[in-house]
């Protein structure tokens, strides 16, 4: 972005900046993305240019942060619908936490939790729809594709295909119980795509996600407001068209 950026994009940048020149002033090793940027060298033993930086620090952000908080989002709709899965994952939180904030440590022991999420990205995958184009002539099936083809792939769609998820439109988390041999195949289920291009923050994402997931859902219950359509919206992501309305209530 530069100046002919939109008021937003310049915030962003100024934010970016002053942050990168912060770092590098006080030349502290914080031991986070950042740090690590700022330390990183290229090829050629030369640290990165701010410009570089920038890049990619706004690149983490926005793509880490929306695709989470709609995931986030879709799972607290899912789990206002279903109160007996917020009711078991409500009891395996309070055996497991016992009211104390969660910590990464604690996320193998949440095993249900975890499924309750990987369900809300099967039905509601922010990545909705992702590209490729064939470098080469390929054959998939009866099919033959000539170099340069455009493919569109829906993690939307494939997670709704009956052939790898009995009852698709279901919103069970416990079909992720399923011992390894009934797993669905690989690319059945890629809310976080595949290939050289899969997603650089899945583990932060599945840490983030379940770190927010517990902390609210240990002290809030989300009821729906009665009345307010909540529609998928197929953008860049999967958004709820006119957004979730919650009514909080303390458990
Ligand atoms: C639930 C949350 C997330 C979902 C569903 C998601 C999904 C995806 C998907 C499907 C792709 C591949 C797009 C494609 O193949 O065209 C992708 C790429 C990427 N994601 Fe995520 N993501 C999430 C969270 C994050 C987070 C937290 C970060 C960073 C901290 C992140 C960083 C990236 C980056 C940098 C790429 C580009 C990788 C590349 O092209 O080499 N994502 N993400």
């Amino acid at each position: 972005m530069d100046e002919k950026s939109p008021p937003a994009g310049r915030y962003l940048d100024t934010l970016i900046y002053r942050l990168i020149d912060e770092r590098r002033a006080t030349g502290g090793e914080t031991g986070d993305v950042l740090s690590m940027l700022v330390g990183a060298q290229t090829e050629d033993g030369s640290p990165l240019s701010s410009r570089q930086i920038h890049d990619e620090a706004l690149t983490l952000l926005l793509a880490g942060h929306e695709t989470t908080a709609l995931a986030l989002s879709w799972t607290w709709y899912l789990l206002a619908q279903h109160p007996d899965v917020d009711a078991t994952m409500q009891a395996e939180i309070q055996t497991v936490l016992g009211g104390r904030l969660p910590t990464a440590a604690d996320l193998p022991q949440l095993p249900y939790t975890r499924m309750v999420f990987a369900e809300a990205l099967r039905l509601y995958p922010p990545a909705w729809l992702m590209t490729r184009r064939a470098r080469e002539a390929v054959v998939i099936g009866d099919y033959c594709f000539p170099a340069g083809t455009f493919f569109l792939l829906s993690p939307y769609l494939t997670h709704r295909d009956p052939r790898f998820f009995p009852h698709p439109e279901a919103f069970v988390p416990t079909r992720w119980a399923a011992p390894p041999e009934a797993a669905p195949p690989r690319f059945a289920y890629f809310p976080f795509g595949g290939g050289p291009r899969q997603c650089l923050g899945e583990g932060f994402a599945w840490m983030e996600g379940l770190l927010v997931l517990t902390t609210v859902a240990q002290t809030w219950r989300m009821r729906l407001v009665p009345g307010h359509p909540v529609e998928p919206r197929a953008l860049v992501t999967l958004r709820p068209k006119a957004g979730i309305h919650v009514q909080l209530a303390r458990r």
